[in-house]
């Protein structure tokens, strides 16, 4: 495993081989959800590039860019029987102060996290696309955990004609069903006890869509009761919409996305479920 910790760096690399490349993009502090993105892009390719870049465009004013999690040494020896690179770019480097340049993904990005978080999207789309023309993947990895973050990249890798593969995996969970997430250790026993009800809302609205329940607001209704049985949970929304326009439905139409977001004290937990035949 070859760490890389500059761009001029990564490119040699890559240009030193023509073999397929794998590419999973995080932000570090990695658990079995990341590592399972990195053993489905070992799978599929010959090579395998992990970059680890805590990228600060995608966090707002008031949030964790500077506490977000990070242990380098950790997620290094996690990587190592698994990854061909790892990538470590410097903020300098990614951002000089002449930094200009964004990209806009419209639509897609105007409703449910990008509403929450304004301007989270521009950064993901900005240091995504960078980073793809840095690594030069055959394919990239992305979790379901993110689903309009899929939604983004798909759609922007198709509007600007990238020639890579986006693979979705599926979102890995705790053995009590919570979503494998770094933010997860902010979370005070109490919280981490109630934070299963997230996964529990999901499958009620399963549940019923399968027994026949077609009404999204009545589906909503339901999983709004379920989650605020745990008094410390405080729901920021939680939406039915078409999975692909991501435009909230009020009647069941499959495939649907059911998506949230609940705060924990100040620990914002998101997570979905796509509904299907
Ligand atoms: P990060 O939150 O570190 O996540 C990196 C990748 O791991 C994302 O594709 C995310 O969806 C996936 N992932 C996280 N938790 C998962 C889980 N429980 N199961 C399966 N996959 C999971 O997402 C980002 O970083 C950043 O926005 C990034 C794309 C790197 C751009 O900065």
């Amino acid at each position: 495993m070859q760490v890389i910790k500059t761009i001029d760096e990564m490119r040699q690399a890559r240009k030193a081989s023509k073999k397929s490349l794998g590419f999973v993009p995080t932000m570090g502090y990695l658990h079995e959800g990341h590592l399972s993105l990195v053993r489905k892009a070992k799978d599929d390719n010959k090579l395998v590039a992990v970059s680890i870049f805590v990228n600060p465009t995608q966090f707002g004013p008031k949030e964790d860019f500077k506490n977000y999690p990070r242990d380098t040494e950790r997620d290094l020896a996690m990587l190592k029987p698994l990854t061909d690179y790892v990538f470590m770019p410097s903020d300098e480097e990614m951002y000089p102060a002449s930094y200009d340049t964004w990209v806009d993904v419209k639509g897609v990005t105007d409703v449910l996290e990008g509403s929450a978080r304004p301007g989270h999207f521009r950064g993901v789309s900005t240091v995504v696309l960078k980073l793809f023309n840095i690594v030069e993947p055959t394919r990239a990895y992305f979790g379901q955990k993110d689903a309009q973050q899929v939604a983004v990249i798909n759609k922007m890798v198709k509007d600007l004609n990238m020639n890579l593969k986006v693979i979705t995996c599926p979102t890995l969970r705790e053995p009590d069903g919570l979503a494998m997430s770094s933010r997860n250790t902010y979370l005070t026993p109490e919280q981490r006890r109630a934070s299963p009800v997230l996964y529990q809302a999901l499958n009620l609205a399963k549940e019923l869509a399968s027994q026949g329940e077609w009404d999204a607001v009545a589906i909503r209704k339901e999983m709004t009761k379920l989650i605020q049985k745990e008094n410390i949970a405080d729901i920021e929304y939680i939406s039915i919409a078409d999975n692909e326009t991501l435009k909230e439905i009020h009647r069941i139409k499959y495939p649907a996305l059911v998506s949230m977001a609940v705060k924990f004290g100040r620990t914002r937990l998101i997570d979905n479920m796509v509904l299907d035949k």
